[in-house]
């Protein structure tokens, strides 16, 4: 018999059911690909080493490089439902986006054999338009440390690093939290902050963010800033690029995986695999 997951919810002032709107049970749980106990990756991704994530990728064309979707156990309920494992094709988010209300979609996947997070947003229809609630585009901003210490900004690092600009309006997030290293997944619950809406500043108002599961942090995949993490295994402290963490216990954003639009397909750039290395 299953039996609700008894979740952590930061902030006095929030309420279970307004963080989740409905509370999934155990079986749910690890059926998405998580253990509660230790709060990290297990179960249906299997033990994917970290190393395999330094392994370079396949080369053109899609291959190894392409952003493959993962539905399992969301076969019913995600867009992507029946096309797990299969290469993900920037045609694919801008069609399911225009049947929403923010233009926006999402899905979660694997890459390279990391979990991750793919976000599409209208930037290039929207960002002449007035700033205003779903009218969805990338926000470029300053960024701060765990300390709240000032690390830089967007636009400085894509400066030196051109690559890191989103393109074609899609933008690849590591799939580990930077609190515990749970998996995110995108709309994994229902609730405000993972509904269909938008709004502007980077902020907790509006939903589609990317919502933590285990301990309800929440990042936004539209504000685009730079943060500094650390490396578990050397304890070297590291930039990166990455979307910014608007609300609950994580200390920073979740790096970005620079995209690149090949033949229509997805795919992840392979120079900053670094900035992935907060989790053991
Ligand atoms: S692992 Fe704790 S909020 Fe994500």
């Amino acid at each position: 018999m299953s039996r609700d997951v008894e979740l952590k919810i930061p902030g006095k002032n929030i309420s279970k059911k307004e963080i989740l709107g409905s509370v999934i049970d155990r079986r749910q749980f690890i059926r998405y690909g998580f253990n509660t106990a230790a709060g990290v990756l297990a179960a249906t991704f299997g033990v994917i080493g970290f190393a395999s994530i330094l392994m370079p990728g396949g080369g053109g064309g899609g291959g190894d490089l392409a952003v493959k979707y993962w539905a399992k156990g969301r076969e019913d309920d995600a867009w992507y439902g029946s096309k797990h494992l299969q290469e993900m094709k920037l045609e694919e988010f801008t069609g399911e986006a225009s049947k929403s209300v923010s233009g926006m979609a999402g899905a979660s996947g694997i890459w390279n054999g990391v979990p991750v997070n793919v976000v599409y947003v209208p930037h290039n229809e929207n960002k002449s338009k007035a700033l205003e609630n779903n009218v969805p585009r990338y926000q470029f901003g300053e960024g701060v440390d765990a300390t709240g210490k000032y690390v830089g900004h967007f636009e400085d690092l894509a400066e030196d690093n051109p690559l890191i600009t989103p393109n074609d309006g899609i933008v690849i997030s590591f799939g580990r939290c930077p609190h515990l290293c749970c998996i995110p997944g995108w709309q994994l619950v229902s609730n405000n902050f993972t509904e269909d809406s938008w709004a502007p500043g980077g902020t907790e108002e509006g939903g589609n963010k990317l919502f933590c599961i285990c301990h309800s942090s929440r990042f936004d995949p539209t504000a685009l800033e730079v943060n500094e993490n650390r490396n578990r295994a050397t304890g070297q402290t590291f930039q990166f690029a990455g979307i910014k963490r608007v609300g609950g216990p994580a200390p920073v954003g979740i790096p970005i995986i620079p995209a690149n639009i090949n033949a229509g397909v997805i795919e992840g750039v392979t120079e900053f695999v670094d900035w992935l290395t907060y989790c053991d």
